[in-house]
């Protein structure tokens, strides 16, 4: 099934793979008709203002400020896009925005209360409240029709194998360690979980997606995929998802992790 949705917001839409997402989705064969892009500052998303602007885009690509620790911006951003989606309501949400300090190895010695703070607050609150927020826009969207899918109504966190207590409890010893980006991706994995269950009955989507090591400047240049090479897989996933994904982790490739 292609993915077809009406109106798209993506958080930290001007750089990595959120730029890369608004890139695709102009490109889809059926654009959205508005893309709400978020960013925490405009004025220096300087490709994304370009993107905006590109004539032969089918796509309105509204770009609004959104620093989601900043719980004023959501509530504007949330304003900006009720007026802009009219009352056929939000169809996807992704919440793509996030941090990653490698200014060194994450080991339980180097933590500080204000590194894990920080990445709690971007990587699981700031998500969860802006779910929360852009709700009613979802819902809206969710009654057009029946089943479970992100052209009607869907919410796709951008998330990690990382976050997965599996797969990290079976990790070889010398692995990474980034102990405060791994627990923020595994309680941004709970959340989605959580998230699913209560908005099943509203026939709202979610589901986790752990888009592969991509060369942004969170995967760094050591990365094997292209941000573009990312994205696109992602966004086969997200066209394709149903019933079977609400509360998982899939790669992107579409298999489901285990949590
Ligand atoms: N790249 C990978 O290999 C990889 C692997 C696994 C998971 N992921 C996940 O994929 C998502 C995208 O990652 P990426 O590689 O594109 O990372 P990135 O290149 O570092 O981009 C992160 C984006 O988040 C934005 N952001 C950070 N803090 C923000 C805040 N407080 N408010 C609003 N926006 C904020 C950044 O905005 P600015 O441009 O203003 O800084 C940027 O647009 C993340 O959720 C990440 O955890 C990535």
């Amino acid at each position: 099934m292609d993915l077809c949705p009406r109106t798209v917001l993506i958080t930290g839409a001007s750089s990595g793979l959120g730029l890369e997402y608004v890139k695709q989705m102009i490109n889809l064969k059926n654009p959205p008709e508005i893309i709400v892009a978020a960013s925490r500052n405009p004025d220096r998303a300087t490709e994304l203002q370009q993107l905006a602007t590109t004539l032969a885009s089918n796509s309105t690509i509204k770009i609004v400020k959104l620093d989601v620790e900043c719980d004023e911006d959501i509530e504007l951003a949330f304003q900006a896009t009720k007026e802009a989606v009219g009352e056929l309501g939000l169809n996807l949400l992704i919440n793509n925005a996030a941090i990653y300090d490698r200014s060194n190895s994450g080991s339980l010695i180097l933590q500080t209360r204000e590194k894990m703070q920080k990445h709690f607050n971007v990587n699981v609150t700031s998500p969860v409240l802006i779910v929360q927020k852009f709700l009613p826009l979802l819902k809206q969207a969710a009654t057009t029709s029946k089943g479970f899918s992100c052209s009607k109504a869907g919410v796709v966190m951008m998330s990690s194998r990382v976050g997965s207590q599996q797969i990290v409890f079976d990790d070889e010893p010398g692995a990474s360690l980034s102990l405060h980006y791994k627990c923020s991706k595994s309680a941004l994995n709970m959340a989605t979980i959580m998230i699913s269950r209560e908005l099943k009955d509203d026939g709202i989507l979610v589901f986790a997606i752990h888009p592969g090591w991509a060369k942004t400047r969170m995967g760094t240049d050591r990365a094997p995929l292209q941000p573009s090479e990312s994205v696109q897989s992602c966004l086969n996933v997200i066209g394709t998802a149903g019933e079977a994904l609400h509360g998982k982790l899939v790669t992107l490739h579409g298999e489901i992790l285990p949590y």
